[in-house]
């Protein structure tokens, strides 16, 4: 067994690119992979060391590509795999490794496997997805899909129902089955084989579901059953991945970060131990899911930045020497940070830029989402059908079939639409992504907020990523140092400490636009002498007992600890 000593992904910046809406070089309204390799100097020039691509491959994109057609293959629209070998090329002599998208919960339902699968009962594939009888005609139990309606749909050539946590061109893999297993190793060396980075595995603490399937609870306001007690973390999560790792991963140096929600603290000890050999970090939904109902994330409830700290105090503390965290506020499925627990008018620059400040000085790896950087944010189409995202279309449909006002229903989708991070990276104020007709419809605000105009002003939030991920490089303390909250329950100022044995860092943020006033006596620090490593104004009072946290400010203060003598 190959052992590699502190790995690179501890100190790393991960850059998240959402390839349909980041850059087009052939003015056919959809961005592709060349279109990512002329903007790896602005990449570079950000700073960040590994890309992470959301999929590429072959894909009828029911959801945008985590439907996959083909898992050795390019997307036509996205290119070639001459591009895609060009694009590891390019990026490695920038210092940047591309990490894919892992997505094998399931496939497309256009996959050969499927195709053969639902042929016959006796396909050499049907095993390799979940297939049941029905009960008397109705679907084998009560659960929901994540994207609306039944998780079962049946299929005419054999009688029987197959099951689909997603879209129903989103059959489930049944990872019971070896056969699948191995197929699904093997592609994975296919793609490591050929230099890349590592892998995001889509919703991967799913692939093992509980034998018998029950029917799930229904909550309140449902039409269907909580399937999720029997599949999130199932029975044989933790075998599938140590096998996972085994087989594949621990014979490459390579990074990886598992999308699981549901996870709690203690699962993300065992997935991030190092010594259990299942994925270096998880991506948790704890954080995410504050602004929503008990039930489904369209209720939007607003932020109670004391459950957010004690939240983030929580997987700090939980992870420190055990395993490791992911640090995001953005990916492609959240609406933008800036217009979420931000402000994304007049604070809209300051409120990003504490946002950044906030999460970079936490321990862990960071992940950028393309346009965070810029500050982008959210969207509001008047007309549902100028929205693209499957989700987004099919809980409109099934929520105005039961009645539900379109104003009401359309609030949720501004708040939490997925379509909210996926439209067009604005690069000029005319836009600068294709020559053509978008995807979908770029953000009008583009004439404000664009790359062009981020880079000429050294002030802009551009600029602060640039300065937190250098920081990052440099100050051990970023990565390595404990964590401990200060003045817990204030609900507009989250402050706290990062410490290692001869230095501390204090950290400073206003997550309102009121001004705030904090003692320097409540937060414990050893003098007020501090250094400012990186503030989102310019000018800075810390004289006196009290100091005024301004709206949104952020700061960062290094203090030496003075030795004991
Ligand atoms: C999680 C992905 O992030 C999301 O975009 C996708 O729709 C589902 N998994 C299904 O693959």
């Amino acid at each position: 067994m190959v052992r590699f000593k502190e790995p690179w992904w501890k100190r790393s910046v991960v850059y998240q690119i959402y390839p349909r809406s980041f850059m087009d070089s052939n003015g056919d309204g959809i961005g592709d992979l060349q279109g990512i390799i002329s903007k790896l100097d602005y990449l570079k020039k950000l700073g960040v060391d590994v890309i992470w691509l959301s999929p590429i491959y072959d894909s009828p994109n029911d959801d945008n590509g985590y439907d996959i057609r083909d898992y050795r293959a390019i997307m036509n629209e996205f290119g070639t795999m001459d591009d895609f070998e060009q694009l590891i090329d390019e990026a490695k002599q920038r210092g940047i490794r591309i990490v894919m998208d892992l997505v094998v919960n399931h496939t497309s339902d256009e996959h050969h496997w499927f195709v053969h699968s639902r042929s016959s009962k006796d396909s050499k594939y049907r095993d390799y997805y979940i297939w049941r009888d029905g009960n008397e005609g109705d679907p084998p139990n009560n659960w929901g899909s994540i994207f609306s309606g039944s998780a079962w749909e049946k299929d005419k050539a054999t009688d029987s129902f197959y099951l689909h946590l997603f879209s129903k061109k989103q059959p489930d893999l049944n990872w019971e089955h070896e056969p699948l297993r191995k197929e699904i190793f093997d592609l994975m060396k296919y793609w490591l084989d050929k230099g890349i980075g590592g892998f995001r595995m889509d919703v991967i603490n799913f692939i093992s579901k509980e034998d018998q399937l029950p029917d799930g609870e229904i909550h309140l306001g449902q039409l269907y059953g909580d399937g999720s007690p029997y599949f999130i973390n199932g029975p044989k999560i933790h075998t599938y991945l140590q096998e996972m790792n085994e087989k594949v991963l621990q014979h490459y140096d390579v990074v990886t970060v598992g999308e699981m929600p549901g996870a709690s603290t203690e699962d993300a000890q065992i997935f991030t131990n190092p010594g259990n050999q299942e994925v270096n970090m998880i991506f948790t939904f704890e954080h995410m899911n504050l602004d929503s109902g008990p039930y489904e994330k369209w209720d939007v409830q607003p932020l109670d930045l004391v459950k957010l700290k004690r939240n983030l105090e929580k997987w700090q503390h939980a992870l420190h020497h055990v395993g490791w965290n992911s640090l995001y506020w953005n990916n492609h499925d959240q609406p933008r940070i800036v217009s979420r627990f931000g402000n994304d008018e007049v604070y809209r620059e300051l409120s990003a830029k504490m946002l950044a400040i906030c999460l970079h000085l936490l321990q862990g790896t960071p992940y950028i989402y393309q346009g965070e950087e810029l500050g982008m944010t959210n969207v509001r189409f008047d007309d549902i059908h100028e929205y693209r995202d499957i989700e987004t279309l099919n809980m409109y449909k099934e929520k105005r079939q039961q009645g539900i006002a379109h104003d009401k229903i359309m609030s949720g989708i501004y708040a939490k639409g997925r379509d909210n991070a996926r439209t067009p990276m604005q690069w000029t104020s005319d836009g600068g992504f294709t020559t053509g007709t978008p995807w979908i419809r770029m953000n009008h605000n583009t004439s404000r907020i664009n790359a062009d105009q981020a880079l000429a002003d050294p002030s802009s939030i551009f600029y602060t990523y640039q300065k937190l991920i250098r920081l990052r490089k440099e100050f051990d303390i970023i990565t390595y140092g404990s964590f401990q909250l200060l003045m817990p329950d204030h609900p507009n100022l989250f402050v706290y400490k990062r410490q290692t044995e001869d230095e501390e860092w204090l950290i400073v943020t206003n997550f309102s636009k009121q001004t705030e006033k904090m003692k320097w006596d409540e937060i414990d620090v050893q003098n007020k002498n501090g250094k400012i490593m990186i503030a989102n104004y310019e000018t800075h009072q810390l004289d006196g007992d009290i100091m005024e946290v301004r709206p949104y400010e952020a700061f960062v203060l290094s203090f030496r600890k003075e030795m004991a003598n």
